[in-house]
C-alpha cells in the first residue's frame, strides 16, 4: 500500500480480504463478543506514520498477509478474521486511545501489537484491564510482559539481546571498551543500555562513557564529542533506525571511525537509505537473517515479495509470526471468548514460525536464538547465530 493510501486509511481500516473502498469501520454490527456475523475481529496497532513508521507499516503488511492466507484457507472453524488498524504513530498516549477504540469501537477480541516498547507498555495495560488478550510481535522490553496475565510476546527479551552484543564486542570485535549512547525516551532504549554493561563488565570489559539523547534532538555532537574524547573501542547506539542514522553521520563527520552497535531496533531499510556509508562496519543483534535458507522463510519471503513486491524485513516476520500464532490458538481454544483465546495463547507449544520455533514460557516470552548482521557496503549480511550469551562464541 502507497503511504498516502495508508494515511487516509490509517484511521480505523478492515484489511483481510477487503480493499481500499473498504476503508471504514463498521460502526454496527459488531457485538460484545468480538464477532459480526460470520467474522472474528482483531485489533493492531502500531506506527504506520510518524518516526518509527516502517515498524508499522512492515507489521501491518505482513498480518494482512496471515489473515488473507487463513481467511483463503477457509479460515477459523468457518469463520473469517477481520483485522482492524489503529494508527498510533509511536506515540504512547496514541497507544492508549488507539487500544481503547479498537476493544470499545471495535469490539475486537484480541490485540496484536505494538513494535516500539513504550507504545506497548501504554496500549498493553489497556488490554490487561479490558482482559483482551495481547501479542506483541516485536516489543523486547521486560517489563511489557510484566503487565499482566493477558499480555504475550513472539520475539526474545532484551536482557539476552544486550547480553547477545556484549558477547559479540567482546569475543568478536575483542573490545574490551564501549561507549554507550541512549534515547531517554523509549523504554527499550534505556533498559537494553542498562542490560549490556551488566552483561559487558561480568565478561571483564569497561564502559568507557554514558551519554544520553531525547527523541527530539537532532544535534548529537556535544555527547559525540565526549565519547570520543574517551577513546572506545566501538559505541552502543540501541536506539531506532531514524536516530541512529543521524547519529552515524554526525559521529563520521567528527572523525569517530570505530565500529556503532545496536539491538533490532535498527532493523529498517531507511537505516541505509538515510545513514548511507557511515553504517558500514556496524553490526546489530536481531531476530532473524531474512536471506535464511530455511524453508519456512523462503516460503514466507516468497508470499510477501509477491503481494508487496519488496522484501519483508524482520520486523514483517514477527508480525506473521504473532498473527499465526493467534489464529493457531483461536483454532484451539474452548471458544472466541478473550479469555478462551487468553489460555490458548498461553499453551502455545513449539509453534513453527518463520522466526523459529515459538514456545510461549511461563512469563509469557518467547525464547529464541538471536542473529549478529553486519552492514556490509550498504547491506544486512548475516554474521553468526548466538544462542547462549552466557557462552563463549566458541561454544554457540
Ligand atoms: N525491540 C524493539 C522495541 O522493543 C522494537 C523492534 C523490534 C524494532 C524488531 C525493530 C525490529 O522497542
Amino acid at each position: 500500500m502507497t503511504s498516502l493510501l495508508r494515511q487516509l486509511c490509517a484511521a480505523s481500516v478492515v484489511l483481510a480480504g477487503v480493499f481500499i473502498a473498504g476503508c471504514k469501520s463498521p460502526t454496527s454490527g459488531a457485538n460484545s463478543s468480538g464477532s459480526s456475523g460470520n467474522d472474528i475481529l482483531v485489533g493492531e496497532y502500531g506506527s504506520i506514520t510518524g518516526p518509527q513508521a516502517t515498524f508499522g507499516q512492515s507489521t501491518q503488511d505482513a498480518i494482512a498477509l496471515a489473515a488473507d492466507q487463513l481467511n483463503q484457507a477457509g479460515g477459523i472453524n468457518g469463520k473469517k478474521v477481520k483485522i482492524f488498524v489503529q494508527d498510533d504513530q509511536s506515540l504512547p498516549a496514541n497507544a492508549v486511545t488507539a487500544v481503547q477504540y479498537l476493544i470499545n469501537n471495535d469490539h475486537v477480541v484480541s490485540v496484536l501489537g505494538e513494535v516500539a516498547s513504550s507504545a506497548s507498555l501504554a496500549g498493553g495495560k489497556v488490554c490487561q484491564q479490558a482482559g483482551i488478550p495481547m501479542i506483541s510481535p516485536s516489543s523486547t522490553n521486560t517489563a511489557v510482559t510484566q503487565l499482566g496475565n493477558y499480555i504475550f510476546r513472539v520475539c526474545f527479551i532484551d536482557p539476552f539481546q544486550a547480553a547477545v552484543m556484549a558477547r559479540f564486542a567482546h569475543d568478536s570485535l575483542h573490545a574490551t571498551s564501549v561507549a554507550i549512547f541512549t534515547n531517554n525516551d523509549q523504554a527499550y532504549s534505556v533498559g537494553f543500555s542498562q542490560n549490556f554493561k551488566k552483561a559487558f563488565t561480568a565478561m571483564g570489559g569497561t564502559i568507557a562513557i554514558e551519554k544520553s539523547y531525547s527523541q527530539s534532538d537532532t544535534d548529537y555532537r556535544g555527547a559525540l564529542t565526549a565519547i570520543q574524547q574517551a577513546n572506545p573501542q566501538a559505541i552502543l547506539i540501541p536506539g531506532y533506525y531514524n536516530d541512529v542514522a543521524a547519529i552515524a553521520k554526525q559521529a563520521r563527520a567528527l572523525g569517530i571511525t570505530c565500529p556503532l552497535l545496536g539491538g533490532d531496533g535498527w532493523d529498517s531499510p531507511d537505516l541505509i537509505t538515510n545513514g548511507g556509508s557511515a553504517m558500514n562496519g556496524c553490526y546489530f543483534s536481531d531476530h532473524m537473517a531474512i536471506d535464511s535458507p530455511d524453508p519456512n522463510v523462503k516460503k514466507f519471503v516468497a508470499a510477501f515479495q509477491a503481494k508487496y513486491h519488496h522484501m519483508p524485513d524482520s520486523l514483517a516476520a514477527l508480525g506473521y509470526d504473532a498473527a499465526n500464532l493467534l489464529f493457531d490458538a483461536m483454532k484451539r481454544a474452548k471458544s472466541l471468548s478473550p479469555s478462551d483465546i487468553r489460555d490458548a495463547i498461553a499453551s502455545t507449544s513449539n509453534f513453527p514460525g518463520v522466526t523459529g520455533d515459538i514456545t510461549i514460557n511461563a512469563d509469557r516470552n518467547a525464547d529464541k536464538p538471536a542473529v549478529i548482521i553486519k552492514i556490509d557496503n550498504g547491506k544486512f549480511v548475516y554474521d553468526m547465530k548466538i544462542k547462549n550469551p552466557n557462552l563463549p562464541l566458541s561454544q554457540q
